[in-house]
């Protein structure tokens, strides 16, 4: 089998205020998405990418990503499992049933070479596939709707869910149409997959696999690239 990337790219990003959606901001000379982008398509492993962006995107057709390998875009959708759809209704073309798909963020443009080797090689043999994930740190708390702790939470099996996401083609979108069928609320592709009643595994990564979310986070990420590029 082969192994596939899909990045949704069509959120807004409202959190970063910022004049444009936070994946086309720039990010040590160059965009967010094509920091991430390239990860993928440099990869020896990866036999080619769908990306979802937005259908009123402006930004995504200046960009101009150098590959030889089968890069696709596909229109997002309302929410990001629907863009994850549409890239795999995009897929199906290229791609064989039992192929895997790594799902990836586009706003994670810090993933390792490492990290995402690890991944493959770690689930190439599983059943279901599974995740990239860091342990929980530091101690978690419950809260009352007006401010106070409520309770300790036991951290001792908590995880902090990343991307990529690694699942057969055929086994996410099935779990990905269940889970909008059941009106089950779908966070990640692992939680689709686990509404479907499998049991996907968790991959110790990097905790600089960090999403973009606000400001400060574009600082940490710069520092991060250019800590790796020295
Ligand atoms: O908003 P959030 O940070 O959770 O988005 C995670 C990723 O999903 C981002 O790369 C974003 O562009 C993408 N997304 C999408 N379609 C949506 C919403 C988010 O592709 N409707």
């Amino acid at each position: 089998p082969k192994f596939w990337a899909v990045i949704p790219a069509a959120g807004v990003g409202s959190r970063m205020q910022a004049d444009r959606p936070k994946q086309y901001l720039p990010l040590d000379g160059r965009t967010v998405i094509e920091q991430t982008l390239d990860i993928f398509l440099r990869h020896p492993r990866i036999a080619g990418v769908v990306v979802a962006v937005s259908h009123d995107d402006a930004y995504f057709p200046s960009l101009c990503p150098v590959t030889d390998k089968p890069l696709q875009v596909v229109d997002g959708g309302a929410e990001r499992c629907h863009s994850v759809l549409n890239a795999l209704r995009g897929l199906e073309a290229l791609a064989h049933p039992e192929d895997w798909v790594l799902v990836h963020d586009a706003a994670r443009p810090c993933l390792s070479d490492d990290d995402l080797e690890r991944l493959i090689e770690t689930l190439r043999d599983d059943p279901v596939g599974g995740i990239l994930a860091t342990p929980v740190r530091d101690t978690k708390k419950r809260a009352t709707p007006d401010g106070y702790i409520a309770a300790t939470v036991d951290r001792a099996d908590l995880w902090r869910a990343f991307t990529p996401q690694m699942f057969r083609l055929a086994t996410l979108a099935s779990a990905l149409e269940k889970a909008l069928e059941d009106g089950f609320m779908v966070t990640d592709e692992a939680s689709a997959l686990e509404h479907a009643g499998h049991a996907p595994r968790l991959v110790e990564g990097s905790a600089e696999n960090i999403k973009i979310t606000r400001p400060e986070d574009l600082r940490l990420a710069e520092f991060y690239l250019a800590e790796r590029r020295r």
